[in-house]
């Protein structure tokens, strides 16, 4: 009985310590956290691997201006997410698996930053969980955390982008021999659709002579529709286009519902059976090298 006793004593006094250094290194680790710095970036995703290119060159322009910060990534799209691993074996991980994690490993200072063109119903979802973690107190908030712009937010983010799609598809040749350029937006019933007429306001506005009034805008899932595309084109002498996407990725929307041959729906039919020349030029908004630098200003928007 008595030496039960004492067992139970040593026990007791034991545990109380090993409570005791868990506490300590608690604290110890609430002071290791000052200043560790990271980036997640997030895209919507992709789950073609020739269209992937354009997330991971948005991916390592991040990287190479931030060398010093950890840069990761994070897909919102499960059923893209769930297909990778499935199918690919590839593990991309949830903007709140992302975050958790990076609380877990200490992350003191963490910068959000979305790929989305529009600030959409993703955008929403995203700010959402950006909003709990930062409304976390204690061990697993984080002493900060922010959220940055998509790339259309405002009237003169549409106007810069006007410039960048101006000048890269003019690089490229795309207006030579009186073509025009269609870009195919996403679309959404959300009220940031609107974006995308003001940013045809912005490609109307255009004022060098080789690209003003030569490129159109339409959504694939809203407006303008291909029929307010084609109306505008009617009005031009234009029978020669080149379609491009107006999305970060030229993924599965560019290669089936834009320039899908087999497809009697696809725009490139339609503007076919219209009696148009048409050129497809499947290069995602990523992979332009302005849209890189635009993309890295913007995290230095957060940054700072
Ligand atoms: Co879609």
């Amino acid at each position: 009985m008595f030496k039960n006793c004492v067992f139970a004593a040593v026990l007791v006094a034991f545990l109380a310590s090993c409570a005791g250094a868990a506490e300590v290194a608690e604290k110890v680790e609430k002071v290791e956290k000052v200043e560790k710095k990271g980036i997640l970036l997030v895209a919507f995703g992709t789950s073609m691997p020739e269209a992937t290119g354009a997330i991971e060159s948005l991916v390592s322009a991040a990287k190479s201006a931030f060398p010093d910060t950890e840069v990761r990534l994070a897909y919102t799209s499960n059923i893209i997410r769930r297909k990778l691993k499935k199918e690919r074996g590839i593990e991309i991980p949830t903007p709140p698996e992302a975050l958790a994690r990076m609380n877990d490993e200490r992350f003191s200072r963490v910068y959000v930053q979305p790929m989305h063109v529009i600030p959409g119903e993703e955008y929403d979802d995203l700010k959402s969980v950006v909003d709990a973690f930062a409304s976390m107190k204690g061990k697993y908030g984080f002493p900060h955390i922010a959220l940055g712009q998509p790339f259309l937010s405002n009237e003169s983010d549409c106007e810069l982008m006007a410039g960048i799609l101006a000048r890269h598809l003019a690089g490229q040749g795309k207006f030579e021999s009186n073509k025009a350029v269609v870009l195919m937006g996403h679309g959404t019933p959300h009220m940031a659709n609107a974006m995308y007429s003001a940013m045809q306001g912005a490609l109307s506005r255009l004022s060098d002579p080789a690209v003003s009034g030569r490129i159109f805008l339409g959504t694939v899932e809203s407006t303008p529709t291909f029929d307010d595309v084609l109306a505008a084109l009617k009005k031009t002498r234009v029978k020669s286009l080149v379609l491009a996407p107006f999305m970060i990725v030229a993924g599965d929307h560019a290669n089936n519902d834009l320039a899908g041959a087999d497809d009697p729906e696809s725009w490139l039919s339609l503007f076919k059976k219209e009696g148009y020349e048409v050129e497809p030029y499947l290069v995602g908004l990523g992979q332009y090298p302005e849209i890189a630098k635009l993309f890295v200003k913007r995290i230095e928007e957060l940054v700072e």
